[in-house]
């Protein structure tokens, strides 16, 4: 057999030709990595090892030479199956596109990976359903130029470390995965050149983070700011006797010591970890730790008094708290569910959507009777869809001095969230990001383009068309900035009503559904 060097790094012309002529076409692939390397494997490499060092095998010992055999076999079939030219001498590129059933088991070869060879450019592993931990075994193709992994189900934090390494790389997507988000990727300087494109609903967006209602909750203990926005997610088992006070003790006990394995999300400043107290139940702790000013934790802990006086089966349920030492912890139950914006790309019925605005809005209006310093920051990533179907808020706020402006922003919210509810998912993507522009935008097409607004994939009937045309109206009304007279969360909440019992109508025929103002503006752009 000759011995030529091949660019691709792998082993030589000939050499592939005699295991594509052969076995290759009858034997699958499993059959020939079960042979041994044939006998002058090993010149074969030293060979072309003395022509290019570069190779990555070159470096290894003779023991590995079986790896290294098999890893050339993997390598020639994935280059034909990639429809990569002139296979394998110059193996350009990847390409497990939707295929779920190969991308795993290429992935699994190790010893491919170990060996990747310096020719491979690109990597293309999106719409496979790969769950798990990233595959860390791609990132020793350093020299790549492209990395696609988006539409999968990869979870856990990225390896930031080992990415640094691929100084080549310019374009990269992780978009519609589940990561966890441990930093923000806009703040490494490596992520820096990608843009936000790069990392769609991952979970690596601040702006993004649904992956999280998987499992957990998230407040925020803001320095500074007599502000505690809590969110979480949980209910199910009541606390004995009232007792709310947390010890770092008990804590440490819940969380094995604070261990890797519990913790589920890490942030500059915060912790959340998965505990289980002494009587068995499981909570979510979020942690912050640091010196803070005796007047920021005398505030702490007076908010925290507040949330967990708050009971409403669609608001989420704190336990109690932790303020010892230089930490600071809420506690908090949890329950298992997903995040509004994911459960909208399932495309629920009209009505199951209009449930959740109609629970929404009353949990709303509960604290805007009840706990008027609380708000809740409804947003589709905030609020969670439990599997019975239940909605639960999980952001609230303690303020000091409630006002009207902070009324009018909560109704402002929920407009946008309403709006969320019934538009279509490609419209909602669109205007990630921008919810005054995605409000224009539906008010622009509200009344000759109705059917471009609504999710297609919701069938309706003609009494549900109606009510989602009435439920935009109100949407719309909500977030209408520009009129004087501020509705309440009650008021929003018997319309929708109404909308949602049309028997109701003569009841409250007092409110208006027109949306004069926007109309005008509307005239005279
Ligand atoms: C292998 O080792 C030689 C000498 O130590 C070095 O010059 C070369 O860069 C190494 N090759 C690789 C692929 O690490
Ligand atoms: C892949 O292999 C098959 C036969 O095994 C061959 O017909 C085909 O041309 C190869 N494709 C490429 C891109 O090399
Ligand atoms: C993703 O995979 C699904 C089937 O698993 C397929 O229907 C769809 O067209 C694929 N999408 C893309 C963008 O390739
Ligand atoms: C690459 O492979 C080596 C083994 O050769 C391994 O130790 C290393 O962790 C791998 N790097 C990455 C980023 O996976
Ligand atoms: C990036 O490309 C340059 C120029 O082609 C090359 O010298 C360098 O080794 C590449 N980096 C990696 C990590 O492969
Ligand atoms: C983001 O980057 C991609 C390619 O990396 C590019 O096609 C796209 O136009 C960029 N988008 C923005 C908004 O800059
Ligand atoms: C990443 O993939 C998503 C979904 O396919 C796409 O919308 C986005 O533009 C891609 N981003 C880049 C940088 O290619």
């Amino acid at each position: 057999m000759a011995t030529t060097v091949s660019p691709s790094g792998l082993l030589t012309i000939s050499f592939f030709h005699f295991l594509l002529s052969k076995p290759a076409v009858s034997s699958p692939l499993i059959d020939q990595l079960n042979h041994p390397p044939p006998p002058n494997f090993l010149s074969t490499i030293t060979n072309n090892c003395l022509h290019d060092s570069s190779l990555r095998y070159c470096n290894s010992t003779s023991s590995d030479l079986t790896n290294i055999f098999k890893s050339t076999i993997v390598a020639a079939h994935l280059c034909n199956l990639s429809n990569s030219p002139n296979c394998p001498t110059s193996f350009s590129f990847i390409d497990l596109r939707t295929r779920p059933k190969l991308a795993p088991l290429y992935l699994s070869f190790s010893f491919f990976w170990k060996y990747c060879p310096f020719s491979i450019k690109s990597i293309d592993l999106s719409n496979n359903s790969l769950a798990g931990p990233f595959p860390s075994q791609i990132l020793n193709c350093t020299q790549i130029h492209s990395l696609d992994l988006s539409h999968n189900m990869l979870s856990g934090f990225l390896p930031v470390d080992s990415f640094t390494l691929l100084t080549n790389l310019s374009n990269l997507n992780l978009s519609y995965n589940q990561f966890s988000h441990e930093f923000d990727v806009e703040a490494i300087s490596f992520f820096k050149r990608f843009n936000d494109s790069s990392f769609i609903h991952s979970g690596l967006l601040k702006s993004d983070r649904d992956y999280k209602f998987k499992m957990m909750t998230t407040i925020l203990l803001l320095v500074g700011v007599s502000v505690l926005i809590a969110s979480a997610i949980g209910c199910l088992v009541r606390r004995i006797g009232g007792r709310h006070k947390f010890s770092v003790r008990e804590l440490t006990k819940a969380t094995d010591g604070f261990s890797k394995e519990r913790l589920v999300e890490k942030r500059e400043k915060m912790e959340v970890y998965i505990g289980i107290l002494k009587d068995g139940e499981e909570v979510e702790i979020e942690i912050q730790r640091g010196k803070v000013s005796s007047e920021f934790r005398r505030s702490f802990v007076k908010d925290c008094r507040v949330l967990v006086k708050v009971r409403h089966k669609n608001i989420v349920k704190v336990l109690g708290w932790c303020d010892e030492m230089e930490m600071r912890a809420v506690v908090m139950e949890r329950e298992e569910g997903v995040s509004i914006e994911e459960w909208l790309m399932r495309s629920p019925p009209w009505k199951d959507r209009m449930k959740v605005a109609m629970e929404v809005v009353e949990a709303m209006s509960f604290l805007e009777e009840e706990w008027p310093q609380i708000r809740c920051d409804v947003k589709t990533t905030n609020v969670m869809v439990s599997e019975g179907g239940e909605p639960l808020i999980l952001k609230l706020k303690v303020h000091d001095h409630p006002n009207s402006s902070s009324s009018s922003r909560d109704i402002y919210k929920f407009g946008v969230f309403l709006l969320q509810l019934i538009a279509n998912n490609h419209i909602r993507e669109e205007f990630e990001g921008s919810e005054s522009r995605f409000v224009d935008w539906i008010a622009m097409h509200q009344h000759e383009k109705l059917r471009t607004v609504i999710d297609e994939k919701m069938k309706l009937s003609a009494t549900a068309h109606e009510q989602v045309r009435q439920a935009i109206e109100i949407g719309l009304i909500c977030t209408d900035l520009s009129t004087e007279k501020m509705l309440t969360v009650s008021q929003i909440s018997s319309m929708l009503r109404v909308v949602y019992m049309p028997s109701m109508i003569q009841s409250v025929n007092g409110h208006q559904y027109h949306h004069r103002t926007r109309n005008k503006k509307k005239e005279t752009t």
